[in-house]
C-alpha cells in the first residue's frame, strides 16, 4: 500500500512489551516452524523487537529494514549472535533465489505490500518455506497503529499474496490485527 514508513524518532515506541497482545512469539515461531539449521528473515525489522524473539529458534536471522537508522538502533540495543542486520528494501532483497527457509513481517505489510514486492519475497523463499504476516487490520478500530484507511483487510492481503503466487494456508482476523501464513505455490 506504501503509506508512510514508521519514523525513527518514534523507535522507542516499538520497544513495548504490551505489543505481544497483538502477536506473540509463539505464533510467529509456531507458524514458521522452529529449526536451528534454518535461515529466516524479519522483513521491516525496525528495532528488532520481534527479531529478538525469533533468534533463539533459528540458525540465522536476517533483520531487514530500509532505514539504516533502525539497524543502528538495533545494534546499539545489542544483537543476538545469530542476527545479521541488513539495510535493504523488501522491493529488492539482497538474497539469492530460494535462500530463505522462512520470512516474517510484523506490523509492516501495509508499508510495502504490492504484487511486485510480494513476488520479490516469494523469489527468496525455499519451496517449503512459510511467510508469516501479522499486521494491523482494516477491520480494527484504530485504537493502536496506523489509521484504518492505511491498512489492509485480511481478504485483500490474501488476494495480494495469491497474485504473487503464494498459497495462503492460514488467514485470521483478530482484534486490531490479522495473521496470515502463506507458502510458495
Ligand atoms: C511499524 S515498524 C515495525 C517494526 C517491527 N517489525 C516491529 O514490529 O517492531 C515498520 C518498519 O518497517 C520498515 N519498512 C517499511 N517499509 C519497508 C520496506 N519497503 N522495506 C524494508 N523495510 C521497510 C520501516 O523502516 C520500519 O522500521
Amino acid at each position: 500500500m506504501g503509506f508512510h514508513t514508521f519514523p525513527v524518532e518514534r523507535a522507542d515506541d516499538l520497544e513495548d512489551i504490551t505489543r505481544f497482545r497483538f502477536v506473540s512469539r509463539g505464533e510467529l515461531v509456531g507458524h514458521l516452524g522452529a529449526d536451528p539449521d534454518a535461515t529466516v528473515a524479519d522483513l521491516g525489522s525496525g528495532t528488532g523487537f520481534y527479531t529478538d524473539e525469533l533468534a533463539p529458534f533459528f540458525g540465522t536471522v536476517y533483520a531487514v529494514d530500509v532505514q539504516a537508522a533502525m539497524g543502528a538502533y538495533y545494534r546499539s540495543k545489542g544483537l543476538p549472535g545469530n542476527v545479521r542486520p541488513v539495510t535493504a528494501a523488501v522491493e529488492s532483497l539482497p538474497v539469492p533465489d530460494g535462500a530463505l527457509d522462512g520470512a516474517v513481517s510484523t506490523m509492516t505489510f501495509h508499508e510495502f505490500a504490492t504484487e511486485s514486492t510480494l513476488t520479490e519475497v516469494r523469489r527468496t523463499l525455499a519451496p517449503e518455506a512459510r511467510f508469516v504476516v501479522a499486521d494491523w487490520s482494516a477491520a480494527g478500530t484504530g485504537e493502536r497503529g496506523p489509521p484504518t484507511e492505511e491498512r489492509f483487510g485480511v481478504s485483500e492481503a490474501r488476494s495480494l499474496c495469491e497474485a504473487a503466487d503464494f498459497d495462503v494456508q492460514f488467514a485470521q482476523t483478530r482484534p486490531e490485527t490479522f495473521l496470515l501464513v502463506a507458502a510458495p505455490a
